[in-house]
């Protein structure tokens, strides 16, 4: 069964407030199969040593509950895409908060090693306020937080050119609606091939260099609407090195190697399938692949050793930001789904 919009309202995209927008869709897959989440639930143990978790819609699925509850059976528990713009909200047992955006929700099992893959872009600053976060909840990232040397940095820089872009397109009222996380623009960065990644905190005078030259590009496309101090940011990034460095490694040897000696590896999707940069509703999608190759680029893993691919659905769909979306329900039924579903995002609000 699915609504459409009511008369006087079209269904066709304009820019949508943060809340998600959301749609029935009532109808039964063909062929009904289990839910292996709810096989999860009955088995004691899931039994695939690599185990996939995907958003199969346009995010906000469930993904970090589902991922929270089989972390709890993973040695090893790893991002492979996407940035700041996921956001997962859990809750433990008393009933506290934790809103985790970079660091894989596996942090809550004790004894889980978190990986972020170097398909993960990542904001420095935004990773710190996160650890400090979990800190002051008891929970210690120390030596159980490990980060590719490959991934990207985002900077502020990158926040800024994601706001400019999207100021410059709401003027023709095709804005994508992003997170202005500056996912895209760091996305970008990484293509055009004048990205600095994490191993490039290893030698800070080179690193300062590329700062520079990469800020000159956004200077030059934007004058003087381009607020970024770059001299600043390499004041900053001095002591974020030193603080990221110890968790530095090579990600993709890590996994091999605990794979070769039989450790569990639990894989958490970012976004979702209908905003996947090549299968995804472009140009309304983020800029990563948060389908199934972007867990193979994103991680150095193969497909071939993943055991289980499990595809988070929900009774519903919801969708953040501008884009098509034929079947959106409107008013007094949209309010009423989104408030029993909770519908507010931990990223977007
Ligand atoms: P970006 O990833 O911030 O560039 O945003 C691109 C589009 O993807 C926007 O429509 C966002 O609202 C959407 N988006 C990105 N990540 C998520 C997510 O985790 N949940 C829901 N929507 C998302």
């Amino acid at each position: 069964m699915q609504f459409s919009a009511p008369p006087g309202r079209t269904a066709r995209c304009t820019g949508r407030p943060a809340a998600r927008r959301v749609q029935l869709c009532l109808t039964r897959p063909a062929q009904a199969r289990p839910s292996v989440a709810a096989s999860a639930q009955k088995t004691e143990r899931f039994d695939a040593q690599i185990c996939v978790v995907l958003g199969t819609q346009w995010g906000d699925e469930g993904k970090g509950k589902l991922v929270d509850i089989l972390s709890q059976q993973y040695d090893i528990v790893a991002r492979a895409q996407g940035g700041a713009n996921a956001g997962h909200t859990i809750y433990d047992d008393a009933g506290n908060k934790y809103a985790l955006h970079l660091v894989p929700s596996g942090i809550l099992n004790k004894t889980a090693t978190c990986v972020i893959g170097n398909g993960v872009v990542l904001h420095l600053p935004g990773l710190f306020e996160e650890i400090e976060s979990l800190k002051k909840k008891g929970v210690s990232v120390e030596g159980r937080l490990k980060i590719s040397d490959r991934a990207h940095l985002l900077f502020d820089l990158h926040k800024e050119i994601d706001g400019l872009r999207e100021a410059e397109l709401a003027g023709s009222g095709k804005q994508i609606g992003t997170t202005k996380r500056g996912i895209g623009p760091a996305y970008a960065s990484k293509a055009t091939r004048n990205g600095l990644r994490v191993c490039d905190l290893r030698s800070l005078d080179t690193f300062a260099d590329k700062l520079r030259k990469l800020s000159l590009d956004g200077s030059k496309r934007f004058g003087e609407g381009y607020a970024y101090d770059v001299e600043a940011d390499i004041v900053k990034y001095q002591e974020l090195a030193k603080q990221v460095l110890p968790m530095v490694t090579d990600t993709v040897d890590l996994l091999h190697t605990a794979y070769a000696e039989g450790k569990r590896i639990l894989i958490e999707g970012a976004n979702a399938t209908m905003l996947d940069v090549d299968f995804g509703t472009y140009p309304y999608v983020t800029s990563s692949n948060p389908s199934i190759g972007g867990i193979a680029t994103g991680l150095g893993l193969p497909p071939s050793k993943y055991d289980a691919l499990i595809g988070v659905v929900k009774a519903y769909t919801t969708r953040v930001g501008a884009g098509p979306y034929p079947t959106e329900v409107f008013d007094t039924l949209a309010e009423s789904l989104r408030a029993i579903g909770k519908e507010y995002g931990t990223t977007t609000g």
